[in-house]
């Protein structure tokens, strides 16, 4: 029997063409793994009405880890009128399975590395090394939506919250409602994340990440727990600042900071932003971390118009196999995927279009296997 159990979630696109490439390194390194493939995607809920079947949950529950390609989603009318003809009008809803992998499995950690990698010709800047955490199942992503708006929220927020005076005059159905939602708990558990790498990595600064400024209750409530969390961490420094400064002073200076940490949405935006600085979509890699599972992924998504035709880069997907690596404790090998996948940039023989090249996903992935 293999050491550890991987399943293996290509999804739609060139979700299918990255984790080719993804199985030729983790080949090479020769992971003690058996990789059991998952249903997940636009296929399953045209098909099935949902693109994240039971029997992939299933599946989840029964792995150490899982890697995952991209899926594509679409806008909810054109997904209703994607489905089967016997499954349409049965009020099915789309949902995207990452979203619902992440709260299913309470994979709280969005943990998103950004390193340029030297001689990456789409560096920012050379030495930029910076790491985020983002929270991963609360906040404005905890899916508690309205639209149309029901009577009765209407009404308790008429009662309840003095600045909602001028939504109450509105029809019903012409506004709609996301909640922000962040706890306490979820909000130190993320937090505490974040200083723990760092501790353990020796970084120098946590910088906490919020607009507790404007949004006073939950970012409020984010803040006063990051600080709470930092307490336990007097060796580490910690500062925080409001999100909308962040981007600017991150593209002015990143090697003021280190290691991010953020509640859902803002961490969304800033580890893209992170991303973009170490080279783009073809660089961004990412883990969702829970306490028993943990999925990892390239940021980027299915890209429809380049899927099947092998030409995307497949180096935030094989980053995304050294997170795992990591994860499952094999750091050896983790290292050394690493540094073939900074030697092969270095080179600068093999790159892929993004990076100016012509090389293929899998001749990218053959360079990166070779130095192993
Ligand atoms: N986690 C996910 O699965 C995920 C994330 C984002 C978007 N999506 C979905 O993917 C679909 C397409 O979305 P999109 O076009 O906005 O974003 P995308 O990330 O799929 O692609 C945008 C563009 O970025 C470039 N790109 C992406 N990955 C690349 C790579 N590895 N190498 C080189 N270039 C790359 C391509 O030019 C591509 O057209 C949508 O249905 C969207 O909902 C899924």
């Amino acid at each position: 029997m293999a050491k550890y159990r991987i399943a293996w979630l290509p999804g739609d696109g060139i979700g299918v063409d990255v984790l080719e490439a993804a199985r030729v390194v983790l080949d090479k390194v020769q992971l003690d793994a058996e990789y059991l493939a998952g249903d997940i995607g636009w296929e399953y809920w045209c098909k099935e009405g949902d693109a994240f079947p039971p029997r992939t949950e299933e599946l989840l529950k029964s792995v150490d880890a899982a890697m995952f390609g991209a899926i594509t989603s679409k806008p909810a009318k054109t997904a209703a009128a994607e489905l089967a003809p016997a499954l349409q009008g049965k009020g099915l809803t789309y949902r995207s399975p990452i979203v619902r992998m992440r709260q299913l499995f309470d994979l709280y950690i969005c943990l998103r590395p950004c390193k340029a990698y030297p001689g990456n010709p789409l560096n920012f800047k050379e030495g930029i090394d910076l790491v985020v955490y983002r929270e991963n199942t609360e906040d404005l992503y905890a899916g508690v939506e309205f639209a149309p708006v029901p009577k009765e929220l209407a009404d308790t927020l008429s009662k309840l919250a003095k600045p909602f005076a001028p939504f109450a005059k509105v029809p019903l159905d012409q506004y709609a409602i996301s909640c922000k939602i962040n706890t306490w708990a979820g909000s130190e558990r993320i937090v505490r994340a974040a200083f723990e790498f760092a501790r353990q990595q020796k970084r120098k600064k946590v910088t906490i990440v919020h607009k507790a400024n404007v949004v006073r209750a939950t970012d409020g409530l984010f803040l006063e727990a990051a600080k709470a969390v930092a307490k336990e961490f007097p060796e580490v420094r910690m500062d925080d600042a409001n999100i909308d400064a962040m981007t600017m002073w991150l593209l002015k200076n990143p090697f003021n900071y280190d290691v991010l940490v953020a509640p859902n949405l803002y961490g969304d935006i800033i580890s893209d932003l992170c991303a973009q600085m170490v080279g783009g979509l073809g660089f961004g890699c990412s883990g969702n971390i829970g306490e028993k599972l943990a999925v990892f992924e390239p940021t980027h998504g299915s890209a429809p118009k380049y899927a099947g035709q092998y030409k995307v880069n497949p180096i935030a997907t094989i980053l995304a196999v050294k997170m795992m690596l990591d994860w499952l404790g094999e750091s050896q090998k983790a290292v050394a995927l690493e540094s073939a996948v900074a030697e092969v940039i270095k080179e600068g023989k093999v790159r892929t279009y993004d990076m100016a090249g012509t090389s293929t996903t899998l001749h990218m992935a053959d360079a990166v296997a070779r130095k192993l």
